[in-house]
């Protein structure tokens, strides 16, 4: 399957250092790499990051998205919104909105199916947290989630799922490529028994402190389809060399 890298800006980025940013990416992008590439910018500079890379073949997503169309819901941001400013991918249930926003896995759940419905393909994130970990409870805790999180209905072609080890976000700290293995295998099994064949074409990503330095490595582990990264998408230079990287794995 194709490599998929995603960048998750978070609440990072103002217009001038944005520009910067996807014109540093785009001008360093390994030339006919076969390596889909996202950009997922706070949603103040979707349109503006959109129209930079229509040209391209980078694509945008969305942060997050409310299960609902339009309404009453002041502050939030709805899937056919992110559409209609150019997002093709929007992410959902990532930790810091299950953990900032107390978001639990039905309303996960409830908010990929909006983005399905908007023609949007939602990046679904799951991961345990290290007290799960050291209990030994990674296991039944990503089945759990992903049993409660993933759409009901089943548009596999759509959907792209991300393993993210809550305590490797943003820490400097990676899972093993045995334990990113062992957890992306569950998953894959999972995706077939829900949706059979078409299981084995969604995307599964890795995120947790993808850098560079790592990102070859994680991206050769079986069933590891991506990457969706944080801090190392905010410098084109570390960006570029993760897509350097799982270019070379094609
Ligand atoms: P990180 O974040 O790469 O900074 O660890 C990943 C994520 O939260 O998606």
């Amino acid at each position: 399957m194709r490599k998929l890298i995603v960048g998750n800006w978070k609440m990072n980025g103002l217009r001038q250092s944005a520009d910067a940013l996807v014109r540093g990416i785009l001008d360093g992008l390994p030339v006919g790499a076969d390596v889909g590439v996202a950009l997922c910018p706070p949603a103040t500079l979707l349109a503006s990051v959109a129209d930079m890379v229509r040209e391209s073949p980078v694509e945008v997503g969305g942060q997050d998205c409310h299960p609902e169309a339009s309404g009453a819901h002041t502050g939030d941001i709805a899937a056919p919104m992110l559409a209609d400013a150019g997002a093709r991918y929007v992410i959902v249930g990532h930790s810091e909105r299950r953990s900032d926003h107390g978001e639990s896995d039905a309303l996960v759940r409830a908010k990929a199916e909006a983005a399905l419905a908007s023609g949007l393909r939602p990046i679904v994130c799951i991961g345990e947290t290290a007290e799960q970990r050291r209990a030994g409870e990674a296991l039944a805790v990503i089945k759990h989630q992903l049993a409660g999180s993933l759409p009901a209905f089943a548009q596999a072609d759509a959907l792209v799922v991300a393993y993210e080890p809550v305590w490797a976000i943003g820490t400097g700290d990676t899972a093993t490529p045995a334990d990113v293995e062992e957890v992306h295998a569950l998953i894959r099994t999972a995706l077939r028994s829900a949706a059979g064949d078409a299981g084995s074409q969604v995307p599964i990503l890795y995120g947790g402190s993808v850098k560079p330095a790592n990102a070859g490595e994680l991206l050769g582990t079986a069933e590891v389809d991506g990457a969706l990264v944080g801090g190392a998408s905010l410098k084109a230079e570390d960006f570029l060399g993760i897509i350097t990287a799982a270019a070379a794995l094609n």
